[in-house]
């Protein structure tokens, strides 16, 4: 049996899907990936690229991993060149596309669509990012460049900042860090506080939380700062959040005066004015490290999806 077969032929929708040991194993199998000592071939195999919102990232690296493993992409990124346009529904233009594909990654701007594409096809469905909801191939990127910036996962100090109502990176990588005792620290901001539904599991679960209004409160104690940007598109009422991380921008001369030596900063782009560009070419610097993972960390995926791993 290898590694990873607890994915073999699974939908990837949700991390609380995940256990604690099923992500130390994807850690370590993704290491392995990323030093090139598994030889996986996924020749003859096809990804169905599926994003009906725009991307950078995520798409490309997916596609990126699928050629670089030695399998074939078909898809689409923008929804106006399939039948929707039509007036066809989401779940049957999936379904027909599970149909030409080994495994379908889809983005949609509707929080629950993974779920729906997930009912609509056979085929295993990994969620690119459903609205403000999940997006755990991102936490799983995350995930291994914490490990990677502090060889450890247990017990580690993450500040999170910047959108946490609408953030879906932000929702994925809480539930993710409340299986390895990390304490969480957020830096809320008016109107764009972390939602209910996120904050009881934590007191449900005793996960050791503070929340703060102003970053160098707590920057001093943390090993990781993960920033987010405004997630302009899903804005339901005007906030004036954008007037406070600009006040609380992170930059070099902050950093140097706040944070210690070991913290990491995390982004999973794009930024738009958080991080200041002078931060870019220090060590606290860790988001272009943590966009590069995200081919090894989606090779090791459609390897365990596709059950060669
Ligand atoms: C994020 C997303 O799409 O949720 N980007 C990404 O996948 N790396 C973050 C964002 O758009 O703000």
């Amino acid at each position: 049996m290898g590694k990873l077969s607890f994915l073999a032929g699974q939908d990837i929708l949700h991390m609380n899907q995940w256990t604690r040991a099923q992500l130390e194993t994807f850690v370590e199998v993704t290491a392995q990936m990323h030093h090139q000592q598994q030889k996986i071939t996924l020749d003859r195999k096809v990804m169905a690229s599926c994003f009906f919102e725009p991307s950078t990232r995520t798409r490309l690296s997916f596609e990126s991993a699928m050629h670089r493993l030695g399998g074939q992409v078909i898809g689409f990124s923008q929804s106006n060149t399939t039948s929707l346009e039509k007036g066809e529904s989401l779940s049957d233009t999936l379904r027909v596309i599970g149909a030409y594909a080994d495994v379908l990654v889809c983005r949609h701007p509707e929080s629950g669509s993974a779920r729906l594409a997930a009912d609509a096809t056979e085929t295993p469905v990994i969620n690119a990012g459903d609205g403000s909801h999940q997006h755990p191939t991102q936490s799983l990127t995350d995930l291994y460049t914490i490990y990677q910036c502090h060889g450890r996962l247990d017990h580690l100090h993450i500040g999170m900042m910047g959108d946490l109502k609408y953030g879906r990176t932000a929702h994925s990588l809480i539930d993710t860090c409340r299986l390895f005792n990390m304490h969480l620290h957020f830096i809320q901001l008016p109107g764009l506080e972390l939602p209910p539904e996120y904050v009881t599991p934590l007191k449900h679960h005793g996960v050791p939380y503070t929340e703060h209004q102003d970053v160098r409160e707590i920057l001093e104690s943390l090993d990781i700062l993960y920033v987010t940007r405004v997630q302009k598109e899903r804005l339901e009422h005007a906030t004036d959040a954008h007037a406070y991380l600009e006040e609380q921008r992170i930059t070099r001369t902050l950093l140097n005066r706040h944070a210690r030596p070991h913290c990491r900063v995390l982004h999973p782009l794009p930024r738009v004015n958080e991080i200041a560009t002078d931060v870019d070419d220090t060590p606290f610097c860790g988001y272009f490290q943590q966009a590069a993972n995200g081919v090894p960390v989606r090779q090791a995926l459609l390897a365990g999806v596709l059950g060669k791993v």
